[in-house]
């Protein structure tokens, strides 16, 4: 009598946790966390002394409050455009004064201006947060949500929420390519700096798993090469920087392998792939599909393609920001960022989003 009750009891547990949906859920929206470089960084670098910061004009001249936030844009980035899809409000910086209480349990961001995958990357920008301090940020960023909803519920909010994850782009623009002999291009070939930096990469993914990362899209790099800052420095006619191509075209599929291990060795689908630079790349072979009339020169900056030296209030502006594919040297518009969060969401094909697109996920996520 008292088996067949707990086996009854069982099976009803069993499929209340199949139906997890049918119980009523007050949850706030999912929590989302960011981790890299200036691509997603959202204002950490305003708190540090470091050159590496976009916080004067005319950065931030199409953003809501038509001022400089820190986001290396005219206007929103790729976390912003991902929070409005999550229907969430945009995170803050994790060094934010004004990230306390309940705005904590939105999630954070942690992403620094000028950091790579190694150590050694950007150190000219003097004062970053690398990847292993933005990790143990995480962790005290752990501890202050357990002080305020104890350590069941801080453990949950992190295995569900969605993570993104950018960088890279800076171990070869800011390290392997930055001088001319640079140390580590000495001691480096590039296919061997690419396993190198690869290696270095799945260890810190490795690390975000131990920290409790169950959700976690990662970027590959844009096209390096075809940048407007590599165009000026690099290109006689126009033509992206065959060398920083080949960079790019390297990483971007050892990444995509090193993603698959990584979920086949969890056995589970942790690490979402989005190939960023084929995305990029489709801007930059036809800008008027996506409704740009330029993808090489920036709307930001001087020299050729606007590309040389740093996006400031001297510096060239174009009129409208919607037509360029890049607004500094370096960083998309934020037209252009919206279309590639667009592209994460929708993307029908493997080639530009493994093993599925951000639709998916939140689907399937949203029924755990
Ligand atoms: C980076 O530095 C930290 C702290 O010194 C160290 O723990 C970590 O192993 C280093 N990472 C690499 C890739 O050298
Ligand atoms: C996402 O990917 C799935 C499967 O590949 C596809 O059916 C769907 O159309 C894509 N887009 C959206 C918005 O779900």
């Amino acid at each position: 009598m008292a088996t067949s009750f707990i086996l009854i009891a069982w099976m009803i547990l069993a499929l209340l946790m199949t139906f997890g949906t049918f119980v009523p859920q007050v949850e706030a929206a999912r929590a989302f966390f960011v981790f890299g470089d200036s691509l997603v960084d959202n204002g950490n670098n305003n708190y540090l002394a470091t050159t590496a910061r976009a916080d004067s004009p005319p950065y931030g001249i199409d953003y809501p409050t038509h001022r400089p936030t820190g986001r290396f844009s005219n206007g929103r980035n790729i976390p912003d455009f991902i929070s409005e899809q999550l229907g969430a409000e945009s995170i803050l910086p994790y060094l934010s004064p004004q990230l306390t209480g309940q705005r904590l349990l939105v999630g954070a961001n942690f992403a620094s201006a000028g950091i790579g995958i190694l150590n050694d990357t950007g150190i000219q920008f003097i004062n970053i947060i690398q990847m292993f301090r933005q990790f143990e940020y995480f962790q005290e960023y752990q501890n202050r949500v357990t002080a305020v909803i104890g350590a069941q519920q801080t453990k949950q909010l992190v295995n569900k929420a969605l993570i993104l994850i950018t960088v890279g782009g800076n171990d070869f623009v800011n390290n392997y390519y930055l001088v001319p002999y640079s140390a580590r291009s000495r001691q480096y070939s590039l296919p061997d700096y690419v396993k190198f930096v690869i290696s270095e990469y799945k260890k810190l993914l490795m690390r975000l798993y131990d920290l409790g990362a169950r959700r976690v899209l990662v970027t590959g790099t844009g096209p390096l090469g075809c940048v407007p800052a590599e165009l000026a420095q690099r290109s006689r006619n126009g033509e992206c920087s065959a060398e920083l191509q080949r960079a790019a075209s390297l990483f971007n599929p050892q990444l995509e392998q090193m993603l698959k291990q990584l979920n086949s060795q969890f056995g589970s689908d942790v690490f979402v792939g989005a190939n960023t630079q084929l995305m990029h790349n489709d801007f930059i072979s036809n800008p008027q599909a996506y409704g740009f009339t330029n993808s090489k020169i920036a709307c930001c900056g001087q020299g050729p393609y606007n590309g040389l030296g740093l996006c400031t209030v001297a510096s060239n502006l174009c009129p409208n920001r919607d037509l360029y594919a890049f607004w500094d040297p370096f960083h998309p518009s934020e037209k252009a960022n919206g279309i590639i969060v667009q592209q994460f969401m929708t993307s029908g094909s493997t080639k530009y989003m493994y093993p599925m697109n951000l639709s998916t996920i939140m689907a399937l996520d949203s029924r755990i």
